[in-house]
């Protein structure tokens, strides 16, 4: 059989040493194609409650299960038609499942709050497939930053606010897509969209035959973790942002998205694609305090503008 996965650019010695720390129930951060994650072993409470440490996240705030394939997932939850044919279309590939835990599922409770679903994704990053493959269990792993703060896209970003809170840092380079994958609930009668990402709404419902239910984001609160990922302020740098902004006002930092002059520009061009992969970098290279706030140009929801939207929202959310 031919070899899946495309080569690593890791050496074969250091990844094996990151395989060892984590079956130490030590943290490795490592690139996906939408964010750097801050991994430990999912099946062991130690290392999941050293992930919740590092990043100050809230405990009731549930995390990503990481496999290398569909089959994988399946030894962890109720793997049914719906998630098989979207793992199917969409896995390796920035796409969240969350579905029923089966009875004999290894993921430490932690993991999951305490909920009886797990979220599980396969990222399409060669640096981590390698990983897990090395590592031969699912990797619990949220975005490598502090809680609430803006999400990595390069290693030097995960060194710079996560640097003493881990043990090794695998460098795979800039992600890709630049925004978090798109987490779809299946346990319930009709899927619901729980976080924009990635995988965009129209290629959901071409795979689904229906639309997922998209609930407003100003329906959840932060006391609700029944979609945990709703929280509202997230995502935030510290300077305030303001959103739809025409231009700047005196002090503050313009992010500009299509033509015109502005401080840094998403997208010269108007690409949302393009954009999703500047947001998370550009938020951080304003945050800066010779600006007094950050104001950013209006961006349309088409494509991956529904994602940088939400992230946006979050960003400009009262701080709680
Ligand atoms: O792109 C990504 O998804 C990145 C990379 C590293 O894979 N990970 C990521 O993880 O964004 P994190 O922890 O920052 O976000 C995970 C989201 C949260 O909104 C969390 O509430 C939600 O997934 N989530 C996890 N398990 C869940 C569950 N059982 N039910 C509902 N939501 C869940
Ligand atoms: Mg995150």
């Amino acid at each position: 059989m031919s070899d899946p996965f495309p080569p690593c650019p890791i050496p074969p010695d250091r990844l094996a040493e990151a395989a060892d720390l984590l079956a130490q129930g030590g943290l490795v951060a490592f690139p996906t194609e939408t964010v750097y994650g801050l991994g430990g072993d999912a099946t062991r409470e130690s290392a999941v409650a050293a992930i919740f440490a590092a990043k100050g996240r809230p405990s009731f705030n549930p995390l990503i299960s990481h496999v290398a394939s569909a089959e994988a997932a399946a030894a962890l939850v109720e793997f049914g038609p719906l998630a098989q044919a979207l793992a199917a279309r969409f896995w390796p590939g920035p796409l969240t499942l969350v579905l029923r835990r089966r009875s004999d599922s290894p993921i430490s409770l932690l993991a999951t709050a305490g909920l009886d679903s797990i979220a599980v994704r396969v990222p399409d990053h060669p640096v981590a497939l390698a990983l897990i493959r090395a590592f031969g269990r699912p990797l619990a792993a949220p975005s490598a930053n502090r809680s609430g703060a803006v999400s990595p896209t390069t290693a030097a970003h995960v060194a710079q606010s996560l640097g003493d809170k881990v043990g090794m840092i695998l460098d795979g380079g800039p992600c890709r897509v630049g925004v978090e994958s798109t987490v779809l609930d299946l346990t319930g009668a009709v899927p619901v969209l729980l976080r924009p990402g990635g995988i965009g709404l129209d290629a959901l419902e071409a795979v689904l035959g229906l639309r997922p239910l998209c609930p407003r984001p100003d329906h959840a609160s932060s006391s609700t973790p029944r979609a945990p990922g709703m929280l509202s302020s997230h995502y935030a740098p510290a300077l305030p942002v303001r959103l739809e902004a025409a231009e700047a006002a005196p002090g503050e930092a313009l992010l500009g998205f299509g033509p015109g002059a502005a401080t840094l520009n998403l997208s010269p061009g108007g690409d949302p694609t393009e954009a999703a992969a500047n947001l998370f970098a550009m938020l951080r290279a304003l945050d800066r305090p010779d600006f007094t706030g950050i104001a950013v140009r209006p961006i349309p929801d088409a494509g991956l503008g529904l994602a940088i939207n939400d992230r946006l929202r979050r960003a400009a959310a009262p701080r709680g």
